[in-house]
Parts: C-alpha cells; structure tokens; sequence
C-alpha cells in the first residue's frame, strides 16, 4: 500500500496532489478566493478550507443540504472547515445540480466578488497534472495498481503516469455503471478499468460488513481506512485475491488516497442508526 495518506495531516493523499498545480495557478491569476462545491462530509471541503488557511486564501463552500444551516456545527468537517475560516454557503439539491452552469456560477461571482473556482471533488487538468506524481521509484514495479475512484481524476493521474506493462484499476464509490467520459477525457491509455462491484449501496452508504472489515483490517494492519472510499477499494481488492481474479504472483499496489476525517460523521450517523461503528479514527 503506498500511504498517500500521511502526505500532510490535512490536507492529505490525493487531496494534496490535486492541489499543487490548483494553487500555483490561482496564486498567477493573482485570485485571492477559492470557491468550491461539496457536501456535508466532504474529503474537498475539509481540504481546501485547511490549504486556504494554510496558503492565505479565502475560501467559500457551496455546501449541498440547506438544512445543515442550523446544524453544521455539530457535523465534525463543516464545524474544521469554518475553523480554518472557510465562508459556508448551504443551498438547496436543485440548486446544487447547476453548480456547473454558466448563470449560476455568474450569481455566484455577484455575490461573492472574484474567485478561483474549483469544481467538486476537485478534479480538473491541473489536478489530474498533480495526481500523475502518485506514483515514484518502487510503484513502477507493480504489476496492478489499484485506486478508489469518484470523479476519477486521481485514476487519471496515475493512468497517465503508468507504464505499458501496468495494468490500472479504479474501484468505483459509486452506484450502478460508471461513466468513464469523465476520465477518457485525460488520458490516452487503454490498460485501466473501472470495477463497481464495491459500492455498498452507493456513494457514502456503508454496511456493518464493511465496517467489520475496516476495522478488522486496521486490527490485523494498524492501518486506518475511510468508509467511503479506500475502505471500499481495500475490500474489493481482498475479494479479487479470493476469487483468482489476478494471477499468481502478481504484486498489487493500492493508493491509500487519505480520507480519514470523514470517519467521525461518519460514526455519528452509523450511531443513530445502531449500525457498527468504526473504531479507530
Ligand atoms: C479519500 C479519497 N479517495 C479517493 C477519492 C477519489 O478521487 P477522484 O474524485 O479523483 O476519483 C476521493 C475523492 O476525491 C477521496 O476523498
């Protein structure tokens, strides 16, 4: 396991990656503001509002949920994120949907003044840029390289980087068939796919199996693993292993991508539920 996640305490794994390049290039356009989108347990938000405050950004959250306007400081990232001085905007499902549109983000330009705008889960060419230096030195040996996938853009990155004798593959957080257009569009090889067998129940749903697993896996490892997205990707790959998928003695590489802050509210919610709690965090 490559433990991109204790790249930074937080800002960590892919986050930092997809970073880099966004910072230096809103330092050259001379931005002083970070807009972004996310929702209420969201890796993004935490990170940006951390690098903000690190960075001497402003930073503002379009935050999907109008109903954690009251709540949110009771939800352990939303109450990190205005810590570090992040500005938080809570709006409606609708009105999320558009947060690519044209005449939304002018509203949003109108009210907030300038900003360097980054899309959800912070995936852009700059960011796909950042995520191609995943892999150094030893990685290049692997014969697989596994990675958790939302947006794809950190698969993007490591595809790009890969060598021919590599074979790629990204486990899909999501439910049902993954579009892979928003991956194809950065890269130009052909040896990665998307496995979507691992979702449990879709993006940020868990099951006690997967809890049991997760703690179970930091029992035998002392490994930390978040529910929504390494935890998800750790499990299909030991289940791939059971079932003969690679052939013997292929050596099998996984990106830890971080995501660890997401298991407090994650913890909360599973509480009021009766569901499994993970135990480390
Ligand atoms: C911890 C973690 N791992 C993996 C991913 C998936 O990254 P991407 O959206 O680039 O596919 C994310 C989302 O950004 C994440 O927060």
């Amino acid at each position: 396991m490559k433990r991109d996640d204790l790249l930074d305490p937080t800002i960590p794994g892919n986050k930092l990656r997809k970073l880099k390049y966004n910072l230096e290039q809103a330092r050259t356009e001379g931005k002083s503001t970070i807009l972004t989108f996310g929702g209420a347990f969201s890796n993004h938000i935490s990170a940006i509002a951390s690098a903000g405050a690190r960075h001497g950004f402003a930073t503002i959250g379009i935050i999907r949920g109008e109903e954690l306007t009251q709540s949110y400081l009771q939800n352990p990232t939303l109450s990190q994120a205005a810590e570090c001085g992040m500005q938080l905007e809570f709006i409606n499902r609708a009105d999320y949907r558009n947060k690519s549109e044209k005449t939304f983000l002018g509203k949003l330009e109108q009210r907030f003044g300038d900003f360097y705008l980054l899309p959800e889960g912070g995936t852009n060419s700059l960011a796909v840029k950042g995520c191609e230096e995943i892999l150094s030195g030893d990685d290049f040996s692997f014969d697989y390289i596994c990675c958790a996938v939302g947006t794809g853009g950190t698969l993007a990155g490591i595809i790009n980087s890969s060598e021919t004798h590599h074979k790629i593959i990204g486990f899909s957080s999501l439910k049902g068939t993954f579009d892979i257009s928003g991956i194809a569009k950065f890269v130009d090889k052909h040896n990665w796919k998307i496995i979507s067998d691992y979702h449990f129940g879709g993006y940020g749903k868990v099951t006690n199996e997967l809890v049991d697993y997760i703690n179970c896996f930091y029992n035998k490892n002392k490994i930390p693993l978040d529910p929504v997205y390494t935890g998800k990707m750790m499990f299909g790959i030991e289940d791939l292993i059971r079932n003969g998928y690679f052939p013997k003695g292929s050596r099998i590489l996984a990106i830890h991508t971080g995501g660890l802050q997401g298991i407090a509210g994650m913890n909360q919610k599973l509480k009021t539920k009766n569901l499994h709690i993970i135990e480390h965090g």
